[in-house]
């Protein structure tokens, strides 16, 4: 029962994303899982569920004392600087939630150090020493297991044997209960198949205790009893979902209701850390475990090509900008099924804004209301008899609020989109069925035409009502031109039966929703911009002083200096051998020699090149590119090639005679 209006309420609902780790470059694969999440919690409120939606800021680090250092301010003002970013972003898109838990935050590290004293006191948490692989450069420590092919998966050097003093938490005690709950409740983890990867690859193998503490960085939260240790890193960072709702702390009423989570919505890549680590250190806390953690794919970006481009047309603040957050929202949940990987282009973003926004949405909305306009002076008729055709077309509206509601319980959100979708066709195919421009001619046309127009009106209500959830600015838009203005028949409980919109009302044209996209012109316009000039316009950089302009204003022209061109080394380099990437249709493996290197390179250019041609010729590789994981594969270094993205031709660069591979280009 809702206290404060009296009527009994659905009950309570609590969704998370992951807390982010701190960006300057949040990219629209970050906005998918987000998107995702409130998404579904914009459509628990709709149906009446007391909703509670986190998400947030998972601050604490040595990558990021290492950022802030690199900039010569404090971790502090680093994340604090991001975090307004972040939010700010947030809000462009709409993102709707109840609370941004930052774990440099009080209320978090207070709590989460309560957590890991009662861990050690019970026995859960011991001290002991970890042994692990060292990357030097990096400074960091990994497992055996992180490491990519015996090689730091951060840069891909080479890594030492080291040891450190750690504290430990006892995973292989849990395990057997852990593997039960899995068992005994298959709804746990979804999508099933990565139940299965838990259980086959981590769980039934034996788990490992897990080092929770580390002393080689400063920049977390310090170990109470033991401060040169800070609690690294999934300890802090998972029991974010509970301090945000006052776990352990004077009120803890919003964890008595919310508590355990609903779904916790996670990338597949940190799908083991909550299904595994999280349970265990509930069970260790002695409470209830979540009842779901769906493992979504990742957002992959066009290949190889459109990564070295991220900072523009993949940016989200600079697509919001230009078509709008909804159809930003509409592509990232319509585009691909959420459990896997999808691709993200600019060509698939235009078609989809064309076809399912402006053509099929757009047009039905316009031509219903233009209608009404011309043959009712603006004022919607009442619904005259009915025929089988508009039977169909009612029950298909009337059946879809139920499809929706089932498809987004298993987070089908494309398909519940393109079940909304469906009606959209149906409606627009039902005009071409009924020529409502013909029966407009005569008095007996215009009695069916009141059926007509009734039922296009009141499916355009019933679509605005479904997608809000999904793209919650373009409703009140539609509202706006049917005339809809009572918040009822824009609720939920008003879209199972057909008949809601009263006969009477009246009906304005406006804007399209949706304008056209003239796709060769935006594509160029997408290729053409400039990452820097459409960043999220945070805070206002000071005026350049006069002497700086002149190097600005080339900089804008895309003018570098010959101690820029000097920054990147290119190199001779020879192929030794070349293999297909799993799971990929556009990248090779290549292994390459430079100057006694033996290099990985993963190149999008497998539509170009057989593996088999490429081995024996010599290239142009670009050796001090930063290392990339492209599918799970360290890629040291880029190869050159010129491309015609229009003729879809793609030709490497290759160097002539024999110069020996190592032999600097410049
Ligand atoms: N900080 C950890 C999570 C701790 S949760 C207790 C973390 N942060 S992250 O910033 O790297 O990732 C946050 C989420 O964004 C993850 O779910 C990750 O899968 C998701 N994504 C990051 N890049 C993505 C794509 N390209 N595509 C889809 N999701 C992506 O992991």
């Amino acid at each position: 029962m809702c206290e404060t209006c009296n009527k009994a309420g659905k009950g309570t609902f609590y969704v998370t994303t992951p807390i982010y780790y701190p960006s300057d470059n949040l990219h629209i694969g970050h906005a998918y899982c987000t998107t995702a999440t409130d998404t579904l919690a914009r459509f628990k409120r709709l149906q009446g569920y007391d909703t509670f939606f986190l998400t947030g800021l998972d601050e604490h680090g040595q990558k990021i004392e290492r950022k802030a250092a690199e900039k010569g301010v404090s971790p502090q003002a680093y994340v604090d600087e991001i975090c307004v970013n972040t939010k700010k972003l947030w809000e462009i898109m709409d993102i709707s939630y109840d609370d941004f838990i930052r774990t440099t935050e009080e209320r978090h590290t207070k709590i989460v150090q309560k957590i890991f004293e009662k861990l050690y006191q019970q026995g859960d948490i011991y001290k002991s020493e970890y042994e692990g692989w060292y990357c030097t450069p990096c400074e960091s420590f990994w497992t055996e297991h992180q490491l990519v092919d015996g090689k730091c998966p951060d840069c891909g050097r080479p890594v030492e044997k080291a040891h450190e003093e750690s504290y430990f938490l006892r995973l292989s005690k849990y395990a057997p209960r852990l593997i039960e709950h899995i068992k005994s409740h298959p709804e746990f983890i979804q999508p099933e198949s990565r139940a299965n990867e838990m259980l086959n690859n981590f769980l039934l193998p034996g788990l490992e205790d897990l080092c929770v503490s580390r002393t080689s960085f400063s920049w977390g939260i310090p170990v109470t009893f033991d401060p040169k240790h800070v609690i690294y890193v999934w300890v802090d960072a998972l029991s974010n979902y509970i301090t945000a709702l006052g776990y352990l702390s004077e009120d803890d009423s919003k964890f008595r209701k919310y508590w355990p989570a609903d779904v916790h919505i996670v990338g597949k890549e940190i799908v083991r850390f909550h299904t595994i680590i999280w349970p265990i250190i509930l069970m260790a806390l002695g409470l209830p475990l979540p009842k779901q953690v769906f493992g979504h794919g990742w957002l992959v970006m066009d290949g190889q090509k459109m990564s070295k481009s991220i900072g523009n047309v993949v940016d989200p603040v600079v697509l919001c900008d230009r078509y709008g957050s909804d159809a930003i929202r509409y592509f990232l949940l319509r585009e691909m099924p959420f459990g896997a990987d999808g691709n993200f282009t600019n060509e698939a973003l235009l078609a989809r804004i064309n076809s399912d926004l402006a053509n099929d949405l757009g047009n039905l909305v316009s031509r219903t209301v233009a209608m009404i306009e011309k043959y009712y002076g603006g004022v919607l008729p009442e619904m005259g008899q009915r025929q089988e055709v508009d039977d169909n077309l009612i029950a298909l509206a009337e059946a879809l609020p139920g499809k929706v509601d089932e498809l987004l319980g298993k987070m089908q959100f494309s398909t519940a989109l393109a079940e909304i979708w469906k009606l959209i066709g149906e409606c627009n195919r039902y005009i071409d069925l009924t020529q409502p421009w013909v029966l407009g001619r005569s008095e007996e046309g215009k009695a069916r035409l009141n059926t007509v127009l009734y039922a296009l009106a009141e499916c355009c209500r019933i679509v605005g009502v479904l997608i809000a959830p999904f793209m919650p600015k373009t409703p009140a838009r539609i509202f706006a031109q049917l005339g809809v203005e009572e918040a009822a028949l824009q609720s939920w409980d008003s879209v199972g039966r057909f008949g809601g919109i009263r006969p009477g009302t009246v009906v304005h044209k406006g804007e399209a929703l949706f304008p056209r996209i003239d796709v060769k012109k935006e594509m160029e316009a997408l290729a053409a911009l400039n990452p820097k000039k459409d960043a999220p316009k945070a805070e206002k950089k000071p005026e350049a002083k006069p002497e700086d302009k002149a190097a600005q204003d080339e900089a804008e022209q895309g003018l570098i200096g010959i101690e820029d061109f000097a920054k990147v080394q290119l190199k001779v380099a020879k192929v030794t051998a070349a293999e297909a990437v799993k799971r990929s249709d556009k990248l090779l493996k290549l292994t390459v020699q430079c100057g006694g290197q033996t290099r990985t390179v993963v190149s999008g250019i497998a539509k170009h090149y057989a593996p088999e041609d490429l081995v024996g010729k010599t290239v142009v590789l670009v050796a001090n590119l930063k290392p990339a994981k492209l599918k799970g594969i360290v890629s040291e270094g880029m190869l050159l090639a010129a491309a015609d993205d229009e003729k879809g031709l793609l030709r490497l660069l290759t160097v002539d005679g024999d110069i020996p591979d190592g032999t600097e280009i410049g």
